[in-house]
């Protein structure tokens, strides 16, 4: 079965088509950093309008990469939620134009399950599993019983890990997005430089869940002490090589408690942080578990988890169905049968 991909929730256009749900044949993203690096975040007007003018072309490039004519594909998948509203509507007002004109069904995909089923393209997923989801938006760990089954155990109660590379990066004057040149800049320094707060949060209630305000703070104040004594020299490096190491150890200690509760021994790590150097280190040089990662490039958004994970969802729609998405609580709500 051929599945389009339409992934517009965040600030990538992307589209893909991948057959079986595992065979990607083209994966087009057209990334709009350029837009947003002067706000150092992304802006959600620019994202929609960004989309707006993109998202014909990167179909239509889909469709070239993987040799079809357009629409030649057997359902539509599309993110439909989590995520930037305006984003959003671009991506699903797109998808079901295609599926009137082509005749074909769509199939709503959640960005989450999206993002970990990525890791599918890894290595084989044997579920149950645990799942880490890490990216500038979430932090979830979850127990998955199958692509579409997912038990949320835990999620940050303040920063999501990508928002501190990213704040933290904002703070350091390193431009937009964050992680990537943290970790570049990690790996020429000393992880051992520093101390940073390890944010455990050992109460019952948190036993899953993840705090990472504490620890930017903390970045942030090591360079401003810096920045007033002018004797010491600033080491930006032996910083981020230390922030680096803290968040890795926090990650894996909060999945090896999943682990050991749960029983079980999968872990899938995905989002856009998994593309870090030193968690993928720490997650893969440890024995307790075994833990697959997405290639690098489908760490961020990219619409080939979106045709991806479409081929396990059962729930397709036909275009006039697709037209109550969202819509359709409030009208049921009110009483119309329709
Ligand atoms: O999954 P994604 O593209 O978008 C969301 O769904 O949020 O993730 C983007 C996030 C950004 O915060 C970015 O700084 C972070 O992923 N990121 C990284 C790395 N590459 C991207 N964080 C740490 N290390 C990286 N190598
Ligand atoms: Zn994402």
């Amino acid at each position: 079965m051929l599945i389009l991909g339409i992934e517009t929730s965040c600030d990538d256009t992307s589209a893909a088509i991948v057959r079986d749900g595992k065979e990607i044949l083209s994966n087009i993203v057209s990334s709009q950093d350029e837009f947003h690096k002067a706000f150092s975040g992304v802006v959600p007007e620019i994202a929609s309008r960004r989309h707006l003018e993109s998202i014909n072309h990167v179909v239509k490039y889909a469709f070239e990469e993987a040799g079809l004519e357009m629409g030649g594909v057997d359902s539509i998948a599309v993110t439909t939620r989590p995520g930037l509203i305006g984003s959003l509507i671009v991506g699903l007002s797109a998808a079901k134009a295609y599926a009137y004109s082509w005749n074909k069904p769509i199939i709503p995909i959640n960005h989450i399950s999206a993002h970990l089923y990525s890791a599918a393209f890894g290595g084989d997923l044997d579920y149950p599993l645990i799942g880490l989801v890490i990216s500038g938006g979430h932090t979830l760990l979850i127990k998955a019983s199958s692509p579409t089954d997912l038990e949320f155990l835990g999620t940050t109660i303040d920063d999501a890990v990508g928002e501190a590379y990213d704040k933290i990066a904002k703070h350091f004057g390193l431009g937009y997005p964050g992680g990537p040149v943290i970790d570049r800049l990690a790996s020429q320094g000393d992880s051992r430089a520093y101390n940073f707060p390890m944010s455990l949060l050992n109460q019952d209630k948190h036993r899953y869940n993840f705090s990472f305000s504490g620890i930017k703070t903390a970045v942030i104040h090591q360079r401003d002490r810096f920045k007033k004594d002018s004797s010491k020299s600033e080491d930006v490096k032996d910083i981020a090589a230390s922030f680096q190491n803290t968040v890795s150890e926090i990650l894996l200690e909060k999945v090896k408690r999943a682990v050991r509760d749960t029983g079980i021994k999968r872990v899938a790590v995905a989002g856009g942080v998994a593309a870090n150097s030193s968690i993928n280190r720490v997650f893969t040089e440890q024995d307790e578990f075994k833990a697959v990662f997405p290639p690098r490039k489908l760490c961020t958004d990219n619409a080939a988890m979106v045709a991806g994970i479409a081929f396990h969802v059962k729930e397709k729609y036909s275009y006039k169905e697709a037209m109550l998405f969202d819509a359709k609580s409030r009208i049921i709500k009110k009483g119309y049968k329709k």
